[in-house]
């Protein structure tokens, strides 16, 4: 049996998890061993204190070509419906364990992003690509729709005209296309893309990390709230951070008001300074 771990790989640097689909062989495709190794990864992860910030990457050329079609699709439907719907559950499960991930997180999409890939795409918080990589929805190119929450992405991140031309035509588009039509934050040489989210990274870990998890919940969550829901949402979602992280918030203001050491609207307070 093949470890489960060699198909993933990650490191901690300086309170960033720099996790890599790690089959570059096979494009990083998702097989269903990559998934269960991925859900134990995040699993390991999550609550560590030396982790801030999470980076999703991948070896080689690709960040990942999507589901395995071997391994993820003909292996398992060979397997008929139970096959089928365990390797979904795996795949859809860690995406999902991703989205509301207790850390920041950033895709740092380095070459190919097709198909399932955008699951894990849109599970991230932030994505930055390299000019170099290729993104498309390449289901329709081998005959199917695209499903494991691929047409969703492509809706809730493009305009109704560019997510249906996407995914109808199947042709890929660039790093920088991809940050032109909001897929990803941003786009920019390859050569220059770690450093670029490296910096990013440095700029959350300055945040109260209280503060970091309500904000990126918050932000998932309205979209489909009214405004009132909203509101009121975001009044419970405030007072239930305070009860985990009171101080913070009282220190982020009287090193403001008293201190006047830092100004909110242009960065964060000194988390490891106290003024009292
Ligand atoms: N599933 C299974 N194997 C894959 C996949 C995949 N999605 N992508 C690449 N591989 C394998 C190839 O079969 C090949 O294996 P082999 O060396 O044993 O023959 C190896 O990875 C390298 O692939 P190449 O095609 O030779 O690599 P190249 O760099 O020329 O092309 C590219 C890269 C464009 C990513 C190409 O591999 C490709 O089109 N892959 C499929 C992309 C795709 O449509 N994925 C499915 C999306 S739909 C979904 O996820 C639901």
């Amino acid at each position: 049996m093949a470890n489960e771990i060699d198909t993933v790989a990650y490191d901690v640097v300086d309170r960033i998890a720099w996790v890599r689909f790690n089959r570059p062989d096979k494009r990083n495709a998702m097989s269903p061993t990559l998934n269960r190794a991925m859900m134990e990864v995040l699993d390991d992860l999550e609550f560590r204190d030396d982790v801030g910030v999470l980076v999703l990457t991948g070896e080689g050329a690709a960040w990942t070509a999507g589901m395995d079609l071997k391994e993820y699709f003909r292996e398992t439907e060979s397997e008929g419906i139970k096959g089928v719907r365990k390797s979904q559950r795996e795949s859809y499960g860690w995406w999902r364990r991703l989205r509301w991930y207790q850390k920041p997180t950033i895709a740092m999409v380095n070459g190919w992003c097709f198909g399932g890939g955008y699951g894990p795409l849109f599970a991230c918080d932030l994505a930055f690509a390299a000019d170099e990589a290729k993104f498309g929805l390449s289901e329709i190119n081998w005959g199917i729709l695209p499903g494991g929450g691929a047409t969703k992405v492509a809706v809730e991140l493009l305009p109704f005209r560019k997510a249906m031309y996407h995914a109808l035509t199947g042709e890929p588009i660039d790093g920088r296309t991809a940050a032109d039509w909001g897929l990803v934050n941003e786009s920019l040489p390859l050569a220059a893309l770690k450093g670029r989210v490296t910096e990013v990274a440095k700029v959350l870990l300055d945040k109260n990390p209280v503060a970091l998890k309500a904000t990126k919940d918050a932000v998932r969550r309205v979209g489909v709230m009214t405004y009132d829901e909203a509101e009121d949402y975001l009044v419970r979602a405030q007072e239930a951070a305070n009860s985990f992280d009171n101080d913070g918030r009282k220190e982020g203001i009287r090193q403001f008001i008293d201190a006047k050491s830092y100004r909110p609207g242009l960065g964060a307070y000194d988390r490891h300074r106290q003024t009292r």
